[in-house]
This record gives structure tokens, C-alpha cells and sequence, in this order.
């Protein structure tokens, strides 16, 4: 067994919960290393890199927040944290730079506004990602936020679902647009159509066990299930059920359900599923996504006449608490006050109408956060880096900034970029989805040890994704800009329209994703 397994079977992670109060007051030094753990059942990370300075995750359902909770977060980091959060690729916050002895106050602040850091680390349902403009983009088949709310409330508190035997991705779309990734997650719910007695009745596809890292990635693989919103969240259920039963727990590296779903193949995992369900499943439906993947960014025309959302770049998701307070002040002022997150660590603000638009332009804010911002900025995610993560070898996110920066002066106006950094293999920027990936590493150049990066490149999410193709190792960080500046305009996925080769080079860079373990 484990270590991790053996802390759970001795105390439920969950059950840290009436202990908190208690660690508050004796103080990091005295927290035993299994309560560190289950401390990330509650969201609460202890950092390595800032001994006594813990990291918080807010659960963001769905990318879903309003000024309210803006306020709430910005107040918070002010005074308890560092200044700023950070905004990540599954649509959540994470506070940092607090005490222990802070968390009950942060909590209640938190619950104040509808907040929760809860189940938000270790083996939990991570959050529930979805279209971040469901319900605005006339793009979708069917606004899905109210299944991934409905799956949500299902699993928060409760203990059927706090000893999976490993993370849980799930995401819930009825985006035409793949925004999400759907397709790299445990659970990927996309939108269907099927004609039910002549009816077509919209709904789901199921795809099981996708993953980006534990070996690499794999695509989820398509269950032959279409299930209709009102069933959806139960099914979810059911199949998280069939992980925390079955899912092999032994070796940490291989317990997500992608080992499960190799080890008893697509049928039996169905047959299992219809045993839980108790009814026939149906079959897949039409499958309604169409070619175009999109981020949601700029100024976009909602499905609501008049009415726009405005997508804004927050460089590499690092949001200040004053950049917070000004968000949530624009939201109220232009829009109706909500305020979406995306996965490319960005934020969205909608509901504003036609005429606001120009107002809302001029605002001090966005010439931080760009509606309009260039093609390196507007495609770049990067991991946390070693400031706050003991895994990282590099520093990624100012370099990411720094580089990017460097590049927009010569990248074409207009031209989509996405350049993804992580800071170790673990892979949390998912570098080998975007144009450029960027997976640091320390190497050794005339016996002096300096940070360097593998460079990727061609990699797309999406149906047909494909897995970005290392081209260049050991590149030392300090010359990346250069060597990225020569090698951009030779990318044949970013060619200068009018190239001879403009299409035919997607092919040439890039490979079909392999299937699991292929990618180191
Ligand atoms: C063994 C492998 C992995 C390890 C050890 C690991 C470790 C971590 C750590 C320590 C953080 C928090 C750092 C901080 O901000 O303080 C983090 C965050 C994150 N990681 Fe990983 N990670 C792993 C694999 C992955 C993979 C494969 C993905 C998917 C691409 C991923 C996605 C994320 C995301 C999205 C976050 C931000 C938090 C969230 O919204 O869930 N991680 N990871
Ligand atoms: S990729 Fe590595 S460095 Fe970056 S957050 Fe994940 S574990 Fe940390």
C-alpha cells in the first residue's frame, strides 16, 4: 500500500474538516505529514517552497464567478496573502501566502460569498470544468452549466466519492467549439444529438479515461453512451463509482481510471456501468461538435440580442488583488456582474450591451488585461514554476511573460500563438497541447548547471488532437527568445498566409497523439 492510501485508510480525508480550528491555533510545525495530505482534501496546500505559507485552491464550478467573490478573493490575498492569485487551466483560484491560522477566517469569507476550497487536491472530483460562455455563446448545442452544478453538489461533503484512488478530471460542455479539452479528461461529456421516436433530443456523448499525464496523454475513450442532461449527473456519479471500486490503487503512477479502462476495455466497462444504471443505455447520439476549437477571448456577440461578452488575456492567470477589485467593478458597471474564468487561465466578462462596448474599451483595466492583446499573449498558459511548486526546475511564469513579450513585437499581428510552459515534467501547463510547449529542465553547460527548456512544437487539443514533437533540447533559457524569434516563422503551422506551405505543413510537425505511455 501506498503512502497516500495508507493515510486515507487510517482517516478519511474529508474528517480534517473538525481538526482544522485545532491546526490553526498549534501552527504549521505542528502538523504531521498525513494531515498535510488531507489538508489538500479541504484545498489547503502546504508549500515546500514557503514553509509556513500555505496555498489555497476556490473551487470556480464551471468557471462560473461573479464581482462578489471578486471582491471577496481580491480582499482576502490584500490581507492575508501575497498581493495576488493565481488563475488555473481548470478554471479555479488559487490563494497564496496565508498562515494556517488564517484558514477558518478565509473560509468564512469564502462561504460568505458561495465559495468553497473544498476537494480540490488529492484523490477528489477536481473541479467540474465547463464551457465558460454556456448559456452566451450561440455556438452551443445546449447550456450544460446547470449539469455540472447538479454533478457538483452531488460529490462536495460526500464521502461516496473522498477515497478515489487518485485525481478525477471531469468536464461538461455542450460547447460546439472544444474550449474545454474534453477530451483529455477521466470523464469527458460532449454534445449529442439523438433521435429519440423520431425526436431529436439533445444531450451527451460519454468518453472514458483521458488523462495528460500519469505516462502521458491518452484520448478518452468514447463509452457508446448518450445520456440527456436531466440523467447526466447521476451517470457521472456512477461512473466515479466504478473508479473508487475497481480503479488500481498500488502504484500512484498508475491509478487513474485510464489503466482501468485499458485493463477491462470500453465493453465491459459499459456492461458495468448499465449493472449500476439499472436501465439500458442508449446509444451514442450524433456527435455536435464542429472543426473549430476557440478560447472565447475579444469581444463576442451572445446568443441574447444586443447583449456581448468581452474576453479578457490575464497574463499567465496572475491577477493582482487591486487588478480583482477593478474586475469586479467592470463587471457591475458594463455587464450584470457575473464574470466567467476560461482554461487558458483568462477571464471573460459578459452581458454587456452593444452600446457599453466603447465605454468599456477605454477602461484603465483593460489596457492590462487585453481585449485585443497580441498572438503570444493571447495563447500563453504556464504552470505555477519554482516560486511556489518544489517539483519545478525552472521559473516559468515571468520567463513565459518575458518571452512572450519579446515575441509580439515580430509575431503578425492577428496570428494565433499558444506557447504553454511547465516547469517539469509533471506537466500542469499541458505543453505538449499548444503550438509551442515549453517543459523546463536544468542542464549542464561547461560544468555549470543552468535552467534550459525542451521545445515542442505542433501540438492541438481538440477531436483530432495531436501531441506537440520535441525539436529542440537543453535550450538554455536565456536564449530562448532568440532561438524562439528565428524558428516561429519556419513553424508550418504559422507561416505567413500566402506560404506554399502553409497547409500542407500541419501534417509535416505534427503526429497523431500516440496511444498511453507513448509520450514520455
Ligand atoms: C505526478 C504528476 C503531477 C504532479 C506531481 C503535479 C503537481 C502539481 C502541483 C504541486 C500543483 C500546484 C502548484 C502550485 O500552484 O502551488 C499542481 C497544479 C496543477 N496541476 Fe499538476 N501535477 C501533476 C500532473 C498534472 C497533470 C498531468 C495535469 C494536467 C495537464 C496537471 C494539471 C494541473 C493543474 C490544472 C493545476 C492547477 C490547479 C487546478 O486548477 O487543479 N497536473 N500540480
Ligand atoms: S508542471 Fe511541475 S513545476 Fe509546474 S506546477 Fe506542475 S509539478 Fe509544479
Amino acid at each position: 500500500m501506498n503512502k497516500i492510501e495508507q493515510f486515507k485508510s487510517e482517516k478519511d480525508g474529508l474528517d480534517i474538516l473538525p481538526d482544522v480550528q485545532r491546526l490553526a491555533q498549534e501552527g504549521w510545525e505542528a502538523i504531521d505529514e498525513g494531515d498535510r495530505e488531507r489538508l489538500k482534501w479541504v484545498g489547503v496546500f502546504f508549500r515546500r517552497q514557503t514553509p509556513g505559507r500555505f496555498m489555497m485552491r476556490v473551487r470556480i464550478s464551471n468557471g462560473f464567478t461573479n464581482a462578489a467573490q471578486m471582491r471577496a478573493l481580491a480582499d482576502i490575498t490584500r490581507e492575508y496573502g501575497v498581493g495576488y492569485a493565481d488563475i488555473t487551466t481548470r478554471q479555479q483560484i488559487q490563494l497564496r501566502g496565508f498562515e494556517i491560522a488564517h484558514v477558518p477566517e478565509i473560509w468564512r469569507r469564502l462561504e460568505s460569498v458561495g465559495l468553497v476550497s473544498l476537494q480540490t487536491g488529492q484523490d477528489n472530483i477536481r473541479n467540474v470544468v465547463g464551457c465558460p460562455v454556456a448559456g452566451l455563446t450561440p455556438r452551443e448545442l445546449f447550456d450544460a452549466s446547470p449539469v455540472v452544478r447538479e454533478f457538483t453538489e452531488s460529490f462536495l461533503r460526500n464521502k461516496a466519492y473522498t477515497n478515489l484512488p487518485r485525481k478525477f478530471n471531469v468536464t461538461i460542455t455542450g460547447c460546439t467549439e472544444h474550449c474545454v479539452h474534453a477530451e483529455s479528461q477521466d470523464i469527458g461529456l460532449t454534445p449529442a444529438i439523438k433521435s429519440v421516436r423520431g425526436e431529436d433530443v439533445n444531450g451527451f456523448n460519454i468518453a472514458v479515461g483521458g488523462k495528460m499525464g500519469s505516462g502521458g496523454y491518452r484520448a478518452a475513450s468514447p463509452l457508446n453512451v448518450f445520456v440527456t442532461p436531466g440523467a447526466a449527473a447521476a451517470l457521472c456519479g456512477h461512473i466515479t463509482q466504478i473508479f473508487r471500486d475497481h480503479g488500481p490503487r498500488a502504484a500512484r503512477n498508475r491509478a487513474r481510471l485510464a489503466f482501468l479502462v485499458d485493463e477491462w476495455g470500453v465493453e465491459k466497462f459499459r456492461n458495468e456501468l448499465r449493472r449500476r444504471v439499472g436501465t439500458r443505455l442508449q446509444t451514442a447520439g450524433q456527435d455536435a461538435r464542429g472543426p473549430r476549437t476557440t478560447d472565447h477571448l475579444g469581444i463576442v456577440r451572445q446568443k441574447q440580442a444586443g447583449l456581448n461578452y468581452v474576453g479578457l488575456v490575464v497574463p499567465v492567470g496572475r491577477i493582482t488583488g487591486d487588478q480583482m477589485s477593478e474586475l469586479a467593478r467592470v463587471a457591475e458597471t458594463y455587464g450584470s456582474g457575473e464574470v466567467r474564468i476560461t482554461t487558458s487561465q483568462n477571464v471573460i466578462v459578459p452581458n454587456v450591451p452593444d452600446q457599453r462596448i466603447p465605454a468599456l474599451t477605454g477602461e484603465p483595466l483593460l489596457r492590462v488585461l487585453r481585449h485585443d492583446p497580441s498572438g503570444p499573449m493571447r495563447g500563453l498558459v504556464s504552470c505555477t514554476g519554482i516560486d511556489y511548486c518544489h517539483f519545478a526546475l525552472i521559473e516559468t511564469k515571468d520567463l513565459a511573460l518575458e518571452t512572450a513579450r519579446h515575441l509580439e513585437h515580430t509575431f503578425p499581428h492577428g496570428q494565433s500563438l499558444t506557447m504553454h510552459w511547465s516547469g517539469c515534467v509533471a506537466g500542469c501547463g499541458n505543453h505538449a497541447a499548444a503550438d509551442i510547449g515549453l517543459l523546463g529542465k536544468n542542464v549542464r553547460v561547461n560544468g555549470e548547471v543552468i535552467d534550459a527548456v525542451d521545445i515542442f512544437v505542433g501540438g492541438r487539443p481538440g477531436p483530432n488532437a495531436v501531441a506537440g514533437l520535441k525539436v529542440l533540447e537543453d535550450v538554455p533559457c536565456k536564449e530562448l527568445p532568440f532561438v524562439l524569434e528565428r524558428m516561429i516563422p519556419y513553424l508550418s503551422t504559422k507561416r505567413a498566409s500566402g506560404s506554399s506551405a502553409a497547409s500542407a505543413g500541419q501534417a509535416s510537425m505534427s503526429r497523431p497523439l500516440p496511444p498511453v505511455h507513448a509520450i514520455a
